[in-house]
């Protein structure tokens, strides 16, 4: 019997990011957000929870995330709830709730932690941080070039643009893929015994699925299988010809994919994924497309729709390896107070610092101790400077100035010239 007094573990799959951690994370996302402004995107919150009935009508009944991996309960309204297991679905019923598409173009971005019971694994989690890009209102190519032009420059300025390619694949319209969908059925069902029991489902359920999958048995039938992009109609084919063209322009290179069907429903025409090398199994760090036909799907009038979302762990995961993260240093003053009127006067003190020097990092003793004690935790804070306020200090106006990274010696100021000091 488990005792009560045993420590609670977090749920598998879910993790704590530390406070080590923490600034290699927030370096990222400030470039991300300064990189996402660069080209005018704003900010959109949404909720971590939606009614289950929005993903299931969205990503789709028979994927993987529907079928197997959402956290999905009954509220005390016994209505079904679910923990988002992605933005698209959330940030698309927002817009189409406050009547945001209307005659109108938006360019947004969300951040944050999605939720899908995966196996956990290297780069895949229960619970992990996307980003996310969503934009409305805009029919051409250069707006899909436009996405995937904002994520080279974020590999750029992340430092792992060399780690990182981009697949580009079209899906035509609903109406092609259905053209499509018939021959690769049929195609499929004459090689029926080489195909997996995963396969043999998607046969019926989603057979373009079927071209993704990793099984080394069924490559060669995967090779041979008919091609998509011989059954695109004129707008679809223009379409990708035109993106294509835009990112050969600009210098941006991808490689075709034409097995590239992603795990969602709602994607139609241009899908791309960057991948890495770099983390194994779990190597598509950011992934997308257009999904015009979702709008229409959830009660929307006919619109137009891009996004990508990227898996924020998996980013961390790359940038780790390169360890190019400038780690800035946590404390720039550390302040040692010793005495009953010494422990007042530092807090008064650490106000007015904090007031007259900007940006200034100070940390105040507030666990006691000797001088000597404090000038150890003094030291291990890594700051510049310790400031030193004792009995004789406060009675004499004056602070104790002690450089830490130099052999400078000691010296008492005014708090006035402490001020200048630290300006
Ligand atoms: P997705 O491909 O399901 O697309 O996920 C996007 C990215 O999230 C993945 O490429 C990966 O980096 C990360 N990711 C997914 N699952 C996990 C996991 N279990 N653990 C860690 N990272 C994970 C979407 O979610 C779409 N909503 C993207 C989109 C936005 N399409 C259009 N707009």
């Amino acid at each position: 019997m488990a005792k009560n007094n045993q420590s609670v573990q977090a749920i598998r799959g879910m993790h704590d990011i530390l406070p080590e951690q923490s600034p290699r994370w927030q370096y990222a996302e400030k470039i991300i957000t300064e990189v996402l402004s660069s080209y005018c995107y704003k900010e959109i919150r949404l909720p971590i929870v939606e009614k289950t009935e929005l993903f299931k009508r969205s990503i789709g009944e028979v994927t993987d995330i529907v079928e197997k991996e959402m956290y999905t309960f009954d509220d005390r309204n016994n209505d079904s709830l679910t923990l988002r297991p992605e933005g698209t679905a959330g940030c698309l019923r927002a817009c189409l709730e406050h009547g945001l598409l209307y005659n109108q173009v938006h360019r947004l971005w969300y951040y944050g932690p999605m939720f899908r019971h995966e196996r956990p694994q290297k780069g895949r989690y229960r619970q992990f941080y996307q980003l996310g890009l969503e934009t409305y209102g805009m029919p051409g190519p250069d707006i899909d070039a436009e996405v995937i032009l904002l994520t080279d420059r974020m590999w750029n300025k992340l430092g792992i643009r060399d780690k990182v390619k981009l697949e580009l694949n079209t899906l035509g319209t609903t109406a092609e893929r259905l053209v499509y969908r018939e021959k690769l059925v049929n195609y499929f069902k004459q090689h029926l015994d080489i195909l997996d029991d995963d396969s043999l489902r998607r046969l019926e359920t989603n057979p373009l699925r079927i071209l993704d999958s990793k099984n080394k048995d069924m490559q060669q039938l995967i090779q041979n299988a008919p091609e998509l992009m011989a059954y695109l109609g004129e707008d679809s084919r223009k379409h990708f010809e035109l993106l294509v063209q835009t990112l050969d322009d600009l210098g941006i290179e991808y490689t075709l994919n034409n097995r590239l069907v992603r795990g969602l429903d709602y994607y139609g025409k241009t899908v791309f994924e960057w991948v890495t090398e770099d983390l194994g199994a779990q190597g598509t760090i950011c992934a997308g497309g257009r999904y015009d036909g979702l709008i229409e799907q959830l009660g929307g009038k006919a619109n137009y729709a891009i996004g990508f979302a990227m898996g924020m762990e998996r980013l961390l995961l790359l940038m780790e390896q390169l360890d190019n993260v400038p780690i800035e240093q946590g404390v720039d003053v550390y302040m040692i107070r010793v005495g009953t009127e010494a422990e007042k006067e530092g807090m008064r003190l650490a106000e007015k610092l904090r007031n007259e020097v900007p940006g200034l990092k100070l940390q105040v003793n507030c666990s006691g101790g000797s001088y000597k004690s404090q000038f150890k935790k003094a030291d291990k804070s890594g700051a510049e400077f310790a400031l030193i306020l004792g009995e004789d200090e406060v009675s004499r106006g004056e602070v104790s100035v002690k450089p830490l990274r130099t052999d400078q010696d000691q010296t008492n100021m005014t708090q006035n010239e402490v001020i200048e000091l630290l300006l």
